[in-house]
């Protein structure tokens, strides 16, 4: 068994005492993929005062997280959390790269964050391995990928761990860190470290199917659909239950959609191959709508639909 305790002695980070400003200036940290959680990722370090390497093999994605950071920066303004002198430093500290040896040349951590595939997810940690320096830690935020199998892919085990932020990044408070079998203490405490600077709450966990935050939300989102498959309730009943009888900020099913059903379905079979436990079976209805490219809100339809412009929350026609 790992250490999972949250009160680690400090360790000596990379960034030096005072904050990220070290000795030779800031420390640089390198982000995988410009998605949905790389521009957060990004966003997060540049603003705590990183200089940050973004990489995407998309040029157009890049562009597009940029132009996202630019507008959530804009947010903080407006809510009077930010001084645009703030926001013009934050993205000023980040520089975007389509190579991944080129973006991790030098960095002192390595965040991916690219699309949620075990082989995509190797090869690049084998590139990341050969090219980063010797000292660098190597972080997945992947949301349900074995850290002990992607730290076996590279000659440095020890320094591979899991820095699982949750959607939106900039926003959301937790940090879910996951010791892969290899991981040392002493790359532990300076991730805890790291994420308490960044302003987030770090929790530790070992390296098992799902970590905690999935093996136990998707096991309820599971529910949530049998029980409309079901016909125990309806898509809205379901919902309201939760939220109001659970004070859950949102009901299982949107927040599927939120997610993604086909991410939801790919966490659920890492849980159902990883315990071998018919528990974790996904529902047929949900195994259904991915086959049906019924996704969420990315494809403007899942339990509810969304149009473009409009906040109202409207069931799916095939639903109701
Ligand atoms: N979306 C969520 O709510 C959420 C929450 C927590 C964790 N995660 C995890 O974060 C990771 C990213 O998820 P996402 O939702 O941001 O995905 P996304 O599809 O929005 O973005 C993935 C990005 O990776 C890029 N990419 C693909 N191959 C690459 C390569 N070889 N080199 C560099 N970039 C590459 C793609 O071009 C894309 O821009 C996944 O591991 C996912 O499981 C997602």
């Amino acid at each position: 068994m790992n250490n999972t305790t949250n009160d680690f002695t400090p360790g000596t980070p990379f960034w030096g005492a005072g904050g990220p400003e070290g000795p030779e200036g800031p420390s640089l940290i390198a982000v995988i993929g410009a998605g949905t959680m790389g521009n957060g990722i990004a966003h997060v370090f540049a603003q705590a005062g990183f200089k940050v390497h973004l990489v995407d093999v998309s040029s157009a994605q890049l562009q597009k997280a940029l132009a996202t950071i630019d507008k959530n920066l804009d947010r903080q303004i407006a809510k009077g959390t930010l001084t645009a002198e703030q926001k013009k430093s934050t993205l000023e500290n980040i520089t975007t790269f389509t190579q991944v040896p080129v973006g991790v040349k030098e960095a002192k951590l390595v965040v991916e964050a690219a699309t949620e595939n075990i082989d995509l997810k190797l090869s690049i940690f084998e590139q990341i391995d050969d090219a980063a320096p010797e000292d660098c830690i190597l972080a997945s935020n992947t949301s349900s990928i074995s850290i002990t199998k992607i730290a076996s892919v590279t000659h440095r085990p020890g320094s591979v761990i899991g820095m699982h932020f949750m959607n939106p990044v900039p926003v959301m408070k937790l940090v879910e860190i996951i010791n892969g079998y290899a991981t040392t203490p002493e790359v532990t405490n300076t991730i805890v470290e790291l994420s308490r600077l960044l302003g987030k709450v770090p929790c530790v966990v070992n390296d098992y199917p799902g970590f905690i935050a999935n093996r136990i939300l998707m096991p309820m989102i599971n529910e949530a659909i049998y029980s409309l498959y079901e016909g125990v309730a309806g898509v809205e009943a379901i919902d309201t239950v939760m939220k109001l009888g659970m004070a859950h900020p949102m009901g299982p099913l949107q927040l599927a959609d939120f997610i993604g059903l086909d991410v939801c379905l790919s966490i659920l079979k890492v849980l159902q191959d990883g315990f071998g436990n018919p528990k974790y079976a996904p529902c047929p209805l949900l195994v259904n709508m991915v086959m049906a490219g019924k996704l969420g809100v990315k494809a403007g339809e899942g339990f509810y639909t969304y149009t473009p412009g409009s906040k109202d929350l409207v069931v799916a026609k095939r639903l109701a």
